[in-house]
């Protein structure tokens, strides 16, 4: 691969960029092209053409964490949105780790579909692609975007930057801490399923059981936030006591 610092951290394969226009992009094409394989990761400082949900632009300025990681799990199609679910849970504990070695407070939260927040604020996104042949996953790319040191000053929902917490990592590191939970959690969810990682994640859910508004673009929706589903839609109860599942949109 050219212009690549490659190294070795636990099982997985860090190759970094200085410059990409997307890790997502980049790390797709090399895993279409067999040239990249599970466990390893793209890392950039600084991304041209950063994506997120929902075919947003992701800015992606240097002094920020951009990494998109390679996954070839044997499992069934309905079940790969349940990846981005393991991510967050692994940042937050990550996170939450930082926090207590560094004395720092904040309060962090999940906010669905896969976002991570410090104090009500988007801290970390994630854009979960992934290539199916047959009805079977041949690859999925996680991408993750962490605001270390700056985050965009126009968006729809409020963000911020571990700097603003006085919080002093590196992105390298952050990427470092976050993989030594994720392997563990992964693991967990790859023999025991999606039940631990949906009781985790709603443990620190941001508005369960208050009453929310789902953005889906066309219109909006509103009702009481009560789980997850197994394929990772949100599930509410409206105002005529009728439960309705929602597949993607903004909760604000
Ligand atoms: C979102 O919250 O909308 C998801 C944001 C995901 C951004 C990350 S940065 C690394 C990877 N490469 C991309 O182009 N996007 C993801």
């Amino acid at each position: 691969m050219k212009n690549a610092q490659n190294y070795q951290f636990k099982k997985f394969l860090i190759h970094q960029f200085d410059e990409v226009e997307s890790t997502n992009d980049l790390a797709f094409s090399l895993a279409e092209n067999k040239q990249i394989f599970a466990n390893q990761i793209i890392v950039a400082s600084k991304q041209n053409k950063g994506r997120g949900r929902l075919n947003r632009n992701w800015e992606s300025p240097i002094g920020n964490l951009y990494f998109s990681l390679v996954l070839q799990p044997k499992i069934a199609v309905e079940k790969i949105s349940q990846i981005s679910f393991v991510a967050v849970c692994a940042l937050q504990i990550a996170i939450e780790k930082i926090f207590k070695q560094q004395k720092i407070d904040g309060e962090i939260k999940n906010k669905w579909p896969n976002d991570l927040l410090i104090d009500r604020k988007k801290i970390a996104g994630i854009l979960l692609e992934s290539k199916i042949s047959n009805k079977i996953c041949d690859f999925v790319i996680l991408g993750i975007g962490v605001n270390i040191n700056s985050n965009p000053a126009q968006t729809l929902f409020p963000s911020t930057n571990l700097k603003n917490f006085s919080c002093a990592i590196s992105a390298v590191k952050m990427l470092e801490i976050f993989l030594e939970e994720f392997e563990n959690l992964y693991e967990n969810w790859l023999n025991f399923g999606f039940n631990n990682i949906r009781n985790l994640w709603q443990a620190n859910a941001f508005n369960l059981n208050s009453e929310i508004n789902i953005n889906l673009g066309e219109s909006m929706i509103q009702g009481v936030f009560q789980e997850i589903d197994n394929e990772g839609n949100i599930i509410i109860k409206n105002h005529n006591n009728e439960i309705k599942k929602i597949t993607y949109g903004d909760v604000s």
